[in-house]
């Protein structure tokens, strides 16, 4: 793995659970970061003040997104689907346009993302999904299509993108690097449990993992009993 020496991130939704976990990974490994979120969310990054930089906006603003990238290494986005606005497509657009050419793009989002159709759910998970789109569009609070999009328009782009496809997620102590494969469906991944922190730790250690470009690993705990039952097998990502 190369050192993240001199290295800059951004992180898009830094201030966010799974965007603070990422912060203290990427200064953990001595990453220089820029933080990017709302303007009321600021202080919720009070714990890294003077070690980090925030820069305050709505994450879908692209004159925003255009400066925090400036001269970044790599770009940690937290795609989320809230509102009826294009958040998420906004986001995910702004930083395919100004990131700088071959920078590490990581964008995070849910295993209900399929990037070639071949993922195989469970009809429970199909259930949520299909009441979480209906309540979305009833509320005006979730937009689970235009999280669809934004990932669309990922897997089209050019750039050295990795999309993080995080199971169901749990708060707890870090259990180490979770494992992944690229299909949902595949018995690796059957106990659909991450701990959050791990969610993270993939995202921060995807920016220096070139075998992950271009891959929308789904990824689970390293301790889980479907991820033990894989290592036991000898089961690598499918
Ligand atoms: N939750 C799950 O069980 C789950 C499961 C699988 C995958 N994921 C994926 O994990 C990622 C993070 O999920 P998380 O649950 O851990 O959430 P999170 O880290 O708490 O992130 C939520 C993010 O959404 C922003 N946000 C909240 N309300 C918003 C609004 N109305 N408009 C715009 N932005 C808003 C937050 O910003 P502020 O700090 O400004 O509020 C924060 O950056 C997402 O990509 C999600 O798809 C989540």
């Amino acid at each position: 793995m190369n050192t993240p020496r001199g290295k800059k991130v951004c992180i898009v939704g830094a201030s966010g659970k799974l965007g603070q976990y990422m912060v203290r990974h990427a200064l953990g490994r001595g990453y220089e970061v820029v933080g990017v979120c709302r303007e009321r969310s600021v202080g919720k990054l009070d714990a890294f003040r003077g070690r980090m930089t925030v820069m305050p906006g709505q994450t879908n603003d692209r004159e925003v997104i255009k400066k925090a990238v400036a001269g970044c290494d790599g770009v940690l986005t937290v795609l989320v689907p809230w509102g009826r606005s294009q958040y998420s497509t906004g986001t995910a657009q702004a930083v395919l346009d100004y990131a700088r050419p071959g920078a590490r793009l990581i964008f995070s989002c849910g295993w209900h993302i399929t990037r070639d159709g071949k993922d195989v759910y469970p009809r429970s998970m199909k259930r949520e999904e299909m009441v979480a789109r209906w309540l979305g569009r009833l509320t005006r609070m979730v937009d689970i299509d235009d999280q669809v999009e934004a990932c669309r328009r990922v897997f089209a782009s050019d750039t050295r993108w990795t999309v993080v496809r995080g199971s169901d997620l749990e708060e707890g102590e870090s259990q180490g690097l979770p494992v992944w494969s690229r299909h949902v469906g595949d018995p690796i991944l059957e106990s659909n449990i991450t701990r959050r922190v791990d969610f993270a730790l993939f995202m921060v250690a995807a920016l220096e993992n070139d075998e992950l470009v271009h891959e929308a690993p789904a990824i689970v705990g390293c301790q889980t009993p479907s991820a033990l039952a894989a290592k036991a097998g000898g089961q690598g990502p499918a």
